[in-house]
C-alpha cells in the first residue's frame, strides 16, 4: 500500500486487504455498478474504518516512550471501542473521555470498552473532552505513566494516511476487475476518513473520481473545512504543499434525519432494507445514512446512470446493540 510510499512507520492490524463486495441486486435494480468496500471486515474487535487510521496512529506511538493511550468519542464510539481494542492488543494502558450521546448503559461499544478492559471516564455533553484528556494526561504523567492523547475519531495528520492506504487498495481491486470507479461515497464525521481518500488520490495525480462525504450531523460548510484542513495538515507532514480548497470537498448535508446520532423511521428502515435485501448490517448513527444517500443520489441522478460507485461500509455495526431501544420502536 501507500504505507511504503509514505515511509510512514505503521503497525499492522489488518492483515491482507478488506472485501470489496459487487452489490448485484442492487446495482441491478438502480441501473449503476455499485460495489461495497467491506471496512467492518476485519480480524480487530468488529473493525471499522478507525482501525486504518489507527495503523498510523500506533506506528507514531511505538516509536515514542509511551505507556498510556488517552482518547475520546460519544459513549457509542467506535474510536475509542477501537482504541481500547488497539491498546489491549499492543499492551497499552487505555483511558477513554466518553461523553453523552449514546447512553451508559452497559451495551454495544461500550460494552466492548469494558470488555477491553479500557478505563472510562465520563463527561457531561457541555464538558470541553480535549480539557479534560488534557488533565488525564497530565495526572498520569503525574503517577510516572507516560501518556500519548489520540483526537477524537482519529483525526490527526497521521491517522489520515489510513485512508489514502484504503485509495489505493480500491483502486488495486477494482483495476483487477477491469474497472474504475467514478465516485467513492461514504459517511463523514471528523472529515479524516473523506481526507485520506482526497490525499490518496493527489499521491496518485487522479482527479477524475469523486469522492462524496455524506455528512452525519455537521452543516456542509462545517464538514468542507474540516475535510480541507485536514487534507492539507496531513499533506504538510509529507513535505507536500496542496493548498486544497473547501469549495473542493463534496458534502451532502441533507442525510442527517435532524442531526448527530438522530435516529428516524427513515434511518431504521435503511438498517432494515440493507440487511435483508442485501446480507448487509449497517448502523443507524453512522453507515444507514450514507447508504440512504447512496440511493437517493441514485434516484435523483447525481450519481450517473451507468457509472460505477464504490459504497464504504466504514463500520460501526455494535452501535446497533446500543441503541436497540430506538430499533425496536421503529421495527
Ligand atoms: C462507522 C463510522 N463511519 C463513519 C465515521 C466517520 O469517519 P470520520 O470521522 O473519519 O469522518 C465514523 C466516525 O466516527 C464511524 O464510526
Amino acid at each position: 500500500m501507500f504505507g511504503k510510499l509514505l515511509f510512514k512507520p505503521k503497525i499492522s492490524l489488518i492483515p491482507g486487504l478488506t472485501p470489496l463486495e459487487y452489490l448485484d441486486r442492487l446495482s441491478r435494480d438502480s441501473g449503476v455498478d455499485i460495489f461495497v468496500k467491506r471496512d467492518d471486515v476485519m480480524p480487530l474487535a468488529f473493525g471499522g474504518n478507525k482501525v486504518r487510521k489507527l495503523e498510523y496512529i500506533f506506528g507514531d506511538i511505538k516509536g515514542r516512550d509511551v505507556d498510556t493511550v488517552i482518547t475520546t468519542g460519544a459513549f457509542h464510539s467506535n474510536h475509542a471501542r477501537l482504541t481500547a481494542a488497539a491498546s489491549a492488543k499492543l499492551g497499552y494502558r487505555c483511558i477513554l473521555v466518553l461523553y453523552p450521546p449514546g447512553g451508559h448503559d452497559i451495551q454495544g461499544n461500550l460494552l466492548l470498552d469494558r470488555l477491553l478492559n479500557a478505563e472510562i471516564v465520563a463527561i457531561d455533553r457541555d464538558e470541553d473532552a480535549y480539557r479534560k484528556m488534557e488533565e488525564v494526561a497530565e495526572k498520569v504523567r503525574g503517577e510516572g505513566g507516560k501518556p500519548y492523547v489520540i483526537p477524537g475519531g482519529g483525526a490527526s495528520p497521521i491517522g489520515v494516511y489510513g485512508y489514502a492506504d484504503a485509495l489505493y487498495e480500491i483502486l488495486t481491486q477494482l483495476k483487477a476487475l477491469d474497472r474504475k470507479p467514478k465516485y467513492i461515497i461514504h459517511a463523514t464525521g471528523t472529515g479524516a476518513t473523506q481526507a485520506g481518500l482526497i490525499l490518496g488520490l493527489k499521491l496518485l495525480g487522479i482527479e477524475d473520481i469523486e469522492v462524496i462525504g455524506v455528512s452525519v450531523g455537521s452543516s456542509a460548510k462545517v464538514m468542507k473545512e474540516r475535510v480541507a484542513k485536514h487534507v492539507n495538515s496531513s499533506a504538510e507532514t509529507l513535505g507536500l504543499n496542496l493548498n486544497y480548497k473547501t469549495e473542493e470537498v463534496i458534502i451532502y448535508d441533507e442525510y442527517t434525519f435532524g442531526g448527530y446520532a438522530e435516529i428516524t423511521k427513515e434511518v431504521v428502515d435503511t438498517v432494515k432494507e440493507a440487511a435483508s435485501k442485501y446480507g448487509l448490517i449497517l448502523d443507524p448513527v453512522y453507515t444507514a445514512k450514507a447508504f440512504y444517500a447512496l440511493k437517493d443520489l441514485i434516484k435523483k441522478g447525481e450519481i450517473e446512470k451507468g457509472s460505477t460507485v464504490v459504497y464504504i461500509h466504514t463500520g460501526g455495526t455494535p452501535i446497533n446493540f446500543q441503541y436497540n431501544h430506538i430499533l425496536k420502536m421503529h421495527m
